[in-house]
């Protein structure tokens, strides 16, 4: 059986929380994708979410984790991106119910906020939790109209 993917990616402020995750993503068998950044040095947030949140958005990867100092900065970048549903997760619960309600597929966590042993619970139950489906596909499905009307208004005042 070949491992599911993941992408992970993150700023400065999210930089030492993603490089503890990676390891224990791969031993959760997860085959990583890391599109940095690399070290602790500035970088701009957009970059990396971007990366992220458009191999998502594309299909390339079912789902992915993003970090940035506040959690903010990350979520802003990443629902920017069509089919792209980011939760700002500080907690289980939050991850649970992002999951079961609102069908997460990426997870945003705060590097300044999380420390690594409450990060990893969050992502265990964040990647172990299924979508309940039901009343909560109903409402995805409005959202998706919304983005689909949206992208008609656009590309009408291209005109
Ligand atoms: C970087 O200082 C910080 O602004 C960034 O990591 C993030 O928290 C933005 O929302």
């Amino acid at each position: 059986m070949t491992a599911e993917k993941i992408i992970i990616g993150a700023d400065h402020g999210g930089f030492s929380l993603k490089e503890s995750l990676k390891p224990f993503l791969a031993e959760m068998g997860f085959a990583v994708t890391d599109v940095g950044t690399d070290s602790d040095r500035a970088a701009d947030y957009p970059d990396f979410g971007a990366k992220a949140a458009g191999a998502v958005s594309a299909g390339l990867f079912q789902r992915g984790i993003l970090i940035c100092g506040s959690g903010v900065g990350m979520s802003i970048v990443a629902n920017r991106f069509p089919r792209v549903r980011a939760a700002l997760c500080l907690d289980e619960e939050t991850a649970r119910l992002s999951r079961m309600h609102n069908d997460a597929n990426i997870l945003v966590l705060a590097g300044r906020k999380t420390d690594p042993e409450t990060a990893r619970k969050i992502v265990r139950t964040w990647l172990s939790t299924p979508f309940e489906g039901g009343r909560h596909q109903r409402r995805l499905d409005k959202i998706r109209e919304i983005d689909l009307k949206l992208n008609e208004i656009s590309n009408d005042s291209g005109r």
